[in-house]
């Protein structure tokens, strides 16, 4: 099994992978991805039953985006539905880059912001966040926005891979740095396991909040976000989004999802207090655990991280080798809900034993 799998740009199971080992998907429980572990609610999974696939979807979602215009109050021009997260990242760096156009991102962070970036021919620098503690360098991010004066400026936050989080004030710092020249982008794909919010207030005028019901609402087999901003950069994004690129069944899913807070809800609150459990069980077997404001984080390893993913896969257990974040000694666990957890906690005392 050892030479088979290698590190990846994201999580998630890689079937192509896992023919040539010859495990089953079903085998395995996956720590690599972040999304709710507590699955969609009840009602969503009805609702999505009920989809007409014969007919196309709506290209504007146009419900959706009006029932979340509600939630969030304020009209549905300032809010673009995406086929995820991803597909809003892709439309940003889109409707505002061309090349060699400066980009600053706040690392190490999801991926995305600079494969997306470079292929528009972007110049992308970033203010990393160092071992042991990788606090977030705010003031170090401050002057790199100051001195090279980007176009658009990728903030992960919660962080994607550290868990680290900013606060307000370091938020309207960042705001207060770009002016009107700069446009922040606010990633909260992660926003509400840390505050159990599904809903971003409007930002300023130079600012794009992008949010993922994807994590959300556990629909990562159909994928579904939504950006949040001036009516003027939301319909710059919207010229560039492929027609129908949000499915009928997504679309469907998502509007369920919106009747379903209160469910939500009570998953995150159990979510958080799974992973104090989780992560306090893990460092007292011996994890080397960074501190992370949400129910993922990262671990110190002390050899080579896609060593240790085979470990855990020989365990039927997949977890995120923090390789491509260039961290090639730390692993990214996501808490799952608690038969899982003390599976790998398990996993976790036999190889330290090996
Ligand atoms: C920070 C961040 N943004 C966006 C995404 C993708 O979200 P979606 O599945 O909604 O496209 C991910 C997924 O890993 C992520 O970590």
């Amino acid at each position: 099994m050892d030479t088979l799998f290698s590190s990846e740009e994201h999580g998630g199971l890689d079937l192509a992978e896992l023919e040539k080992s010859g495990v089953s998907p079903r085998q395995l429980t996956d720590f690599s991805v972040n999304s709710n572990p507590f699955g969609p609610a009840p009602t969503v999974k009805k609702a999505i039953q009920a989809v007409n696939l014969s007919i196309y979807p709506d290209r504007k979602s146009h419900l959706l985006r009006k029932a979340l215009s509600a939630k969030i109050g304020v009209v549905p021009e300032h809010i673009l539905i995406g086929n995820g997260t991803t597909e809003l990242i892709w439309l940003t760096v889109q409707a505002f880059l061309k090349p060699d156009d400066q980009v600053v991102i706040l690392g190490p962070t999801f991926s995305e912001y600079r494969r997306a970036a470079n292929l528009l021919g972007a110049r992308v620098e970033e203010a990393r966040a160092a071992p042991p503690f990788f606090e977030p360098p705010l003031d170090r991010l401050l002057e790199l926005i100051r001195r090279v004066k980007p176009r658009l400026v990728f903030v992960c936050n919660p962080n994607n891979p550290t868990g680290k989080y900013l606060t307000e004030n370091g938020i309207s710092a960042l705001l207060t740095a770009c002016k009107d020249r700069s446009i922040l982008v606010l990633d909260q794909a992660y926003e509400s396991f840390v505050n159990a919010q599904f809903f971003s207030k409007l930002p300023a005028d130079n600012c794009l909040i992008l949010r993922s019901m994807t994590k959300d609402f556990a629909l990562a087999g159909l994928r579904l976000g939504y950006a949040l901003g001036s009516q003027t950069n939301i319909k710059k994004l919207e010229r560039f989004q492929p027609t129908w690129s949000v499915n009928a069944i997504a679309q469907a899913a998502g509007l369920a999802a919106l009747d379903e807070i209160a469910f939500y809800q009570q998953t995150i609150q159990k979510l958080i207090l799974e992973k104090s459990r989780f992560f306090r069980q893990l460092e007292e077997s011996g994890a080397q655990l960074v501190d992370s404001e949400v129910h993922f984080g990262i671990m110190k390893v002390n050899q080579p991280a896609r060593l240790v993913r085979q470990s855990f896969l020989q365990r039927f257990i997949l977890v995120r080798d923090c390789t491509s974040f260039q961290l090639p000694q730390y692993i990214r666990v996501s808490t799952q809900q608690e038969s899982d957890n003390l599976k790998l906690i398990d996993a976790f005392a036999k190889i330290k034993k090996e």
